[in-house]
């Protein structure tokens, strides 16, 4: 298969990251259709989806009629039978190594054999997931970064098992949605979260034991390195339960605790407190 035959994309998850990727590939002209499990999740899925190409138009990145035309291409569903004739799946779900074998298992059975199973894994082995599909060489990993609409980046991760056809179409597909691609070996966190999620847990560290307030780490790390936001801003907007789950996967892959989630992390987890998403993290929103 060819990356212009990709006319019916399936994303499981329609969370922050499940609702960016299939915003992206509705403006990029395929249909969609999202997974969530309930009716109420797949409402919020679609109302999220819809916030965000309301956003874009507002900056003038869309027209009004571009808006609209991508919003008619999204489809919401609860079950992944809804799946069964799609061109290839996306994984989205949560950072959850058995829920996600448990989604490549079903969808290993439900979609055509030539279907390509990509995973937006941040970083679980994309060779744990691939096996648990029953053909392990159509399972890659296509890993965007939040927000999807936004940020140009894609990292493409082949497991050994990974065919060459099919890194092939996922780099091919990943740049028709105008994303710059680069590959990584199949390691825990593959580039990105290697680099990024150690460095805000040492953040988080720094505010834990009182070195600096949330305000100065932040504008140290923008002001002094040029990043856009500070470490404790991102998070924030990543999610403090993904960046958690992020730093389990790589503690635990790598023996090394150091990666691992810090107390306070862990505290705000525990209590609810999972940045934007949940109007409280490091900082509070309205
Ligand atoms: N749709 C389309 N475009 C949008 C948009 C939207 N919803 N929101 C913002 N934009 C565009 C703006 O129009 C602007 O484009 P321009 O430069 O062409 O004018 C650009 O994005 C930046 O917008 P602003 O200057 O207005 O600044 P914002 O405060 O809105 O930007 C941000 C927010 C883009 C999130 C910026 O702060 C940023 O880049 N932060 C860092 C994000 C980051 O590091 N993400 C990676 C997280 S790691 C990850 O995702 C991996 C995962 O596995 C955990």
């Amino acid at each position: 298969m060819d990356a212009s035959e990709i006319r019916r994309v399936g994303v499981v998850g329609a969370g922050l990251m499940g609702s960016g990727i299939a915003e992206v590939v509705a403006r990029a002209g395929a249909e969609v259709t999202f997974i969530e499990g309930s009716p109420d999740l797949v409402r919020a899925g679609r109302d999220r989806i819809e916030r965000s190409l309301r956003e874009a138009a507002r900056r003038g990145k869309l027209s009004e009629a571009d808006r609209e035309a991508a919003l008619a291409r999204v489809t919401g569903a609860d079950d992944l039978a809804a799946l069964a004739d799609h061109d290839l799946v996306v994984e989205a779900a949560t950072e959850d190594p058995d829920a996600k074998r448990a989604i490549f298992a079903r969808l290993g059975e439900l979609t055509g054999d030539d279907v390509v199973l990509a995973s937006n894994t941040s970083s679980i082995p994309i060779a744990h997931l691939a096996q648990a599909s029953g053909r392990p060489a159509m399972v890659v990993g296509i890993h965007f970064f939040n927000p999807v609409p936004v940020m140009p980046l894609v990292e493409v991760i082949p497991a050994a098992s990974t065919a060459p056809q099919t890194l092939a179409l996922a780099r091919a597909w990943a740049e028709s949605l105008d994303k710059q691609v680069v590959v990584s070996k199949d390691e825990a966190g593959f580039i990105v979260n290697r680099v990024l999620i150690p460095f805000v847990n040492d953040a988080i560290r720094l505010l834990d034991d009182g070195v600096a307030t949330r305000e100065d780490i932040d504008a140290a790390c923008r002001l002094g390195l040029g990043h856009p936001m500070g470490p404790l801003q991102l998070a924030d907007l990543i999610g403090l339960d993904t960046v958690a789950a992020i730093g389990r996967v790589l503690a635990d892959a790598n023996g090394d605790e150091r990666l691992g989630p810090p107390p306070l992390l862990v505290r705000m987890v525990a209590e609810g407190s999972l940045g934007r998403k949940s109007g409280e993290g490091f900082y509070p929103y309205g």
